[in-house]
């Protein structure tokens, strides 16, 4: 018998890849498409249709195209969405009136989709201020200071107004403390006790939220996002903030950006047992799609690479606008 050496290994992790079958038997991480939510750009106008041009293979849609979209979608296995609104034209004020408007873009859309498809499909919908507000800031703005107790009712009757409309879950994305406690609240003392809420527990101020603010119409008009969204460098506090919403009574928690932050992903898998969500962010999305463009990158192994990495991280769920094409092109 010849003494394992470097030239004769005794451990052979390779014979664990050798062919797919194999490979599949014992490969640690798994996608489906249950997993995957599609995020949809809504449009108050029922037959708008816009592509993004930042977004290659998005497009804001009217309640039509919209019905059409996600009913293709759900053929493929693609049963959960999640909406943000654009406002009317003319309906931005300071205190984001348009986000808490029953006939705004989203409860319509909400209504029509769970006419047509009901419990077939699951609709979230992010509650936030700043595609309603004139400065484009989350919450209410005064003396150029971001408020937050003032914006937690406004918040909360936004949650309120999407679950009258059938929402099966809303998911607050303004990073105000205390609005996961204040919609749970809300939500329950008008009677709207089985809406569950998908809280943004851990988001970032991210460069890679440009395309998104484009699509949304919701750049802020001064400043930034920073005294209300997370710094980069923290990662403890990423913990603090999961907590704090699990304690609140958040339903899943979310962390934002995936990519770049897949450490903090993992880190707050370890301290709760709600559901995880990953958010594949707009910005994400497009570096993806520029770079295969070009073709200097391979989308589909790239896609599955990324989506991957981000269940491995811990992710339960993970919401990406890849979900479309990942799904119908089987490049999971
Ligand atoms: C609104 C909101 C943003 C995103 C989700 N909800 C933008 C922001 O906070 O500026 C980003 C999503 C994406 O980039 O795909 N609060
Ligand atoms: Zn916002």
């Amino acid at each position: 018998m010849s003494e394992p050496s470097p030239a004769h290994p005794a451990s052979r992790p390779r014979r664990l890849r050798r062919g797919r079958v194999l490979r599949e038997l014992v490969s640690e991480t798994r996608l489906d498409a249950s997993r995957l939510i599609m995020p949809h750009f809504v449009l108050p106008d029922e037959r708008g249709e816009e592509p993004v041009a930042s977004m290659p293979g998005i497009a804001r849609t009217g309640t039509e195209p919209l019905l059409r979209a996600v009913g293709a979608d759900l053929e493929h296995g693609l049963r959960s969405v999640l909406l943000f609104g654009l406002a009317r034209d003319g309906r931005k004020d300071a205190r984001g009136s348009e986000a808490r408007d029953p006939s705004g873009a989203v409860p319509r859309a909400v209504a029509a989709l769970k006419r047509e498809f009901g419990a077939d499909l699951l609709v979230i919908t992010d509650v936030c201020l700043c595609a309603a507000t004139d400065h484009g800031h989350c919450g209410v703005l005064e003396e150029g200071v971001v408020r937050n107790d003032e914006s937690l009712p406004l918040l909360a009757e936004a949650a309120v107004v999407h679950a009258e409309a059938g929402a099966d879950m809303v998911a607050p994305s303004d990073m105000m403390d205390g609005r996961v406690g204040a919609l749970r609240t809300a939500l329950d003392g008008r009677g709207l006790v089985e809406t569950g809420i998908l809280s943004y527990a851990v988001k970032y101020a991210s460069a890679y939220y440009g395309p998104f603010r484009d699509a949304a119409n919701s750049a802020p008009g001064s400043g930034d996002r920073k005294s209300y969204q997370m710094d980069t460098r923290n990662a403890r506090e990423a913990e603090r903030e999961a907590l704090l919403d699990e304690a609140e009574g958040a339903d899943v928690l979310m962390v934002k950006p995936a990519l770049a932050y897949l450490d903090v992903l993992h880190r707050v898998r370890e301290v709760t047992r709600l559901p995880l969500a990953a958010y594949n962010v707009s910005g994400e999305y497009a570096a993806v799609k520029a770079a295969s463009e070009r073709g200097w990158l391979d989308e589909p192994a790239l896609v599955r690479e990324n989506l991957t990495a981000m269940a491995r991280a811990g992710a339960d769920v993970i919401l990406t606008y890849h979900a479309r094409e990942a799904v119908a092109g089987g490049w999971l």
